[in-house]
């Protein structure tokens, strides 16, 4: 039996929360970071267990994910899914999450949706995941290993709708402070799509781009950064949230 720990997880979250999920099913397990363009899902099988950590971007998983998930072959295998978002709402994510392990092969014995800092107003949950979430999810990697360890491979059923909600385009892509960028070209190399031009970094195609803050995490001279009227508008539209304490929720 292998423990896969798989994660997208552009700034960090969902890597913290699939890591402790791991740890809760196995003291040993094999790490895949599916936030970058050349990983994709291993091939696993019979006895294996995935679990698989992706955050939530307007109610759905991101669309490299899903497009990994489309390509993976997990026949035999079981899975943990995990949703982890910004403290508005997970929508459909969940339940894409949970279908496309299905069709992969690697049906979801448990799942759980889980706060974390929003990434683009951090006052928002600011200090999740916390010790107590972790806590939570390694308790629910250790309950998964136990279904399985008693032949209790039942898929859990989640909330969320089909079809899923629509996924809206980049509003717009993060800008780029010509005096501060060194064109070291690490953002190039760390977005998870590709958007951005290795040869001139301040080129950042909105086809592409998802808005999901590697680049402006990584640049190393905070170069990056979303344009103000954006953030003018998420931040009004978000930070009441920040009063807010949400619980996470499983299924198992
Ligand atoms: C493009 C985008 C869309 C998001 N949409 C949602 C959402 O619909 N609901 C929510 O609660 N959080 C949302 N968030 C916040 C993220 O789900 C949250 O910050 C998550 O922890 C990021 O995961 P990561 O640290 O693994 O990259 C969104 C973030 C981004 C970048």
């Amino acid at each position: 039996m292998t423990v896969y720990c798989l994660y997208f997880s552009p700034c960090g979250s969902s890597r913290a929360c699939a890591q402790a999920a791991a740890g809760g099913v196995s003291r040993d397990f094999v790490e895949v970071n599916l936030t970058n363009r050349t990983e994709e899902f291993p091939a696993a099988g019979k006895g294996d267990i995935l679990v698989v950590a992706a955050p939530v971007y307007s109610g759905r998983i991101p669309s490299p994910l899903a497009q990994k998930l489309q390509r993976a072959r997990l026949d035999g295998a079981v899975s943990l899914a995990l949703v982890v978002y910004g403290n508005r709402a997970y929508e459909d994510a969940l339940i894409e999450l949970t279908d496309l392990l299905a069709a992969a092969g690697a049906p979801s014995i448990a799942a759980g949706a889980f706060i974390a800092r929003h990434v683009f107003v951090p006052e928002v949950a600011k200090d999740r995941p916390n010790a107590a979430d972790l806590a939570q999810l390694k308790a629910l990697g250790e309950r998964t290993r136990q279904k399985l360890e008693a032949g209790d491979v039942a898929a859990v059923t989640v909330p969320g709708n089909r079809p899923y909600r629509a996924a809206p385009p980049a509003a717009a892509v993060p800008v780029v402070d010509a005096s501060s960028c060194q064109k070291c070209g690490l953002c190039a190399f760390n977005c998870p799509t590709g958007a951005i031009n290795p040869k001139n970094p301040h080129e950042t195609d909105i086809a592409l781009c998802i808005d999901c803050m590697r680049c402006v995490n990584c640049c190393p001279e905070g170069a990056r950064s979303l344009p103000e009227k954006m953030l003018a508008l998420v931040t009004q539209k978000l930070s009441p949230l920040a009063a807010v304490t949400r619980e996470n929720e499983f299924f198992c």
